[in-house]
């Protein structure tokens, strides 16, 4: 009994029993959602990467930056699989500042495939001036940098569950239960899901058919959430195809050299018993 408790208070205060390092305090776990892109032969859903990407600039664009994606990504292998005329003419939907012309003066353009996402603001104090101080943060890598849970074997076997984070955020709002109702702070939203505590300096962002999907899928706040989710987790690891193929490739390598050693051994050894 003894021994069993010392082993069970080592492992917590290693972190490896799941719950027992709920590190953000009363942070609810985030929902389990099964995504394409799970396992280790898991890919993306191109489908869904458009219309993430949809959703990404029609709702959380006014806010978010995206400062590592380019528009060219939005064709390259692994990713949504936009052809590159299509890249052109989403790019050109905005303007970039360039120059200096040969008159010395700075210009506007439109932007070209291997321009990157504009930013929503032209830097932090007027994303906090616009957001009541809050501040929308970076997205492109934040499905790597938001544990959905937590627990060392929890991560080992489901991964950091950075996109369920990002789903159960978006379709976790809810009225704030009675006792704490009286302390709202101003401007802010209840969201048992937020990592940094329930109260959310961003109003909830998904209405039901807020965007129109170009493939006719419904667009549900519970879609819209996993497919924006989906998109994200694309943007933080747009190499994960070419990696989990590769990792295959090196265990069948593995694999059969594994097997070449063992029969040479035998081979070697054959004459010596
Ligand atoms: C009206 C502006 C606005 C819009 C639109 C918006 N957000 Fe936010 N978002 C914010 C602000 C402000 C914060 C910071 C909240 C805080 O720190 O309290 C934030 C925070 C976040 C966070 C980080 C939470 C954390 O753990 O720190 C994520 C993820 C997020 N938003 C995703 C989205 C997605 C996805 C969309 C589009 C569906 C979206 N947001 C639309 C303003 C916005």
């Amino acid at each position: 009994m003894t021994l069993l408790k010392t082993l069970s208070i080592a492992l917590v205060g290693l972190g490896l029993l799941g719950g027992a390092a709920q590190a953000a305090g009363s942070q609810k776990p985030a929902r389990d959602v099964s995504f394409s892109f799970e396992g280790p032969f898991g890919t993306f859903d191109r489908a869904q990467l458009q219309r993430g990407y949809k959703v990404y600039k029609e709702v959380c664009a006014a806010c978010h930056s995206m400062h590592f994606v380019s528009f060219r990504n939005l064709s390259q292998p692994g990713g949504p699989g936009f052809t590159e005329e299509q890249v052109k003419v989403l790019a050109a939907e905005y303007t970039i500042q360039d120059g200096p012309g040969e008159d010395g003066e700075m210009f506007e353009r439109a932007r070209l495939p291997q321009d990157r996402f504009p930013d929503p603001f032209p830097n932090e104090q007027a994303a906090r001036v616009a957001n009541g101080g809050a501040y929308p943060p970076d997205l492109s890598l934040i499905t790597k940098s938001r544990p959905g849970w937590y627990g060392t074997f929890n991560q080992l076997f489901n991964g950091i569950g950075g996109p369920e984070y990002v789903y159960s955020l978006l379709t976790g709002y809810e009225e704030p239960p009675a006792e704490l109702a009286a302390e709202a702070p101003e401007g802010k939203s209840y969201n048992p899901y937020f990592a940094a505590g329930h109260w959310i300096g961003m109003p909830a962002p998904l209405t039901d058919d807020q965007v129109t999907y170009d493939d006719g899928t419904p667009a549900t706040v519970d879609q819209m959430a996993k497919d924006v989710a989906a998109f994200m987790a694309w943007t933080a690891e747009p190499k994960m195809e070419e990696r989990k193929r590769l990792g295959f490739m090196v265990m069948i390598y593995l694999a059969v050299l594994a097997l070449l050693l063992y029969l040479v051994k035998k081979r070697l050894w054959a004459k010596e018993h």
